[in-house]
């Protein structure tokens, strides 16, 4: 008999909290104030506790983290205008948007095809004097910093931005990822390993300049009530949104544990000559948002799997230098093979911490009864 395992059940995973969440948003919809409140603060203090810097700013999306990020730079005089900025070819459409966005240029560096992360040879090679800053992208929920690539953000003198958007809790040699940078970038979208009920975002950073200079912006360019010291916009976390986040957190480490507990059973069981895995990372320096198989049969086994009743989804199917958006970028036309590839082969197997052993379990068995 089929099972019917969905890629992800977000009813499950509210449902998990569902209690607490409930009292929170009631409590929220009684007290009359739903933005700019003391739940925000809240949650901003208990997040950036949670990642180790001394602020955190609340916006309303991942893709606003990013882009409310590059425009504070530019605002303070780190980055100018026609900046490059380098980011992994394989990432998602938001982190080039952002860098495009705020007039700075778009460099793409290629990724490893075994552990994913970026290419420290590429990225070496790809740094030229009008880079300025690198955006180091966390994708699937893996840390993609490593002492290679810290070398040469040194020795380039590089800003080193975040993309935490995929990786709430992971960890780099006892530092979280969010931390380990001038700034970075979250996303609360509603699949998120710490997810919302609705959109979220926010900044984290030591820097109290930087700290501040985000908050503006993101409400109206106010320095003062009223007063705008830059042509602002308004990108806000909500006070509900804070308050079901704030339930959340105290959540997010066991629930990665339970993550990584699943993961071990598709890496114990999982044997097809048809399928890749990717390499396997030390305990919470993957915190497995994502758990990407890879085939060069992946439609077939898509629809083979959705006819076993097993829903997944592609992270993701055009890179952002293929996308028609980008089509008159210089990037365009280079070739990133391992990106890709990747892109070409992806397929995200179902991975939360609702999942039973059984469902994974069976998602395995499937997947190894897979023939072309
Ligand atoms: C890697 C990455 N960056 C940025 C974003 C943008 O976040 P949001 O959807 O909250 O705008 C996402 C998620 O959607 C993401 O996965």
């Amino acid at each position: 008999m089929n099972m019917n395992i969905p890629y992800l059940d977000l009813k499950r995973v509210t449902a998990l909290h569902g209690a607490e969440i409930q009292q929170a948003v009631a409590d929220v919809v009684n007290s009359g104030w739903y933005l700019q409140g003391d739940v925000t603060r809240r949650f901003e203090h208990h997040y950036a506790d949670y990642i180790g810097t001394q602020h955190c700013v609340g916006v309303a999306n991942g893709l606003d983290a990013l882009s409310l990020t590059l425009r504070a730079y530019l605002e303070m005089g780190v980055l100018h205008e026609g900046d490059e900025v380098l980011m992994p070819a394989n990432t998602f459409l938001a982190t080039a948007l952002a860098v495009s966005d705020n007039g700075l240029k778009i460099g793409f560096v290629d990724v490893k095809e075994d552990t994913l992360e970026l290419n420290a040879d590429a990225l070496r090679n790809r740094v030229s004097p009008s880079t300025k800053a690198l955006i180091l992208v966390h994708l699937y929920g893996r840390c993609t910093y490593t002492e290679q690539v810290g070398k040469i953000v040194e020795e380039k003198n590089l800003l080193v931005i975040e993309d935490n958007a995929q990786a709430h809790g992971c960890m780099y040699q006892g530092k979280r990822t969010g931390s380990m940078g001038h700034a970075a970038c979250h996303s609360f979208y509603p699949g998120k390993n710490l997810g919302a009920l609705g959109d979220g975002g926010a900044v984290t950073t030591n820097d109290e300049e930087f700290a501040h200079t985000i908050r503006s912006i993101a409400n109206y360019g106010f320095s003062e009530k009223y007063v705008a010291k830059y042509k602002g916009r308004n990108s806000r976390l909500d006070e509900i949104q804070a308050a079901v986040l704030d339930v959340k957190l105290p959540y997010l480490d066991e629930e990665n544990r339970r993550r990584e507990v699943l993961a071990q059973i598709y890496y114990e069981m999982i044997a097809n000559d048809l399928i890749r895995l990717p390499m396997k990372m030390d305990s919470f320096s993957n915190v497995y948002h994502i758990f990407p198989v890879f085939t060069s049969h992946r439609d077939k086994l898509k629809q083979y799997l959705q006819s076993k009743g097993v829903g997944t989804l592609i992270h993701y199917p055009i890179p952002p230098h293929l996308q028609t958006c980008y089509r008159t970028l210089d990037e365009a036309s280079v070739a990133y093979p391992c990106t890709d590839r990747l892109a070409q082969e992806e397929l995200s197997l179902p991975l939360n911490p609702t999942m039973t052993e059984e469902e994974v379990r069976y998602v395995a068995d499937m997947i190894n009864a897979f023939s072309r």
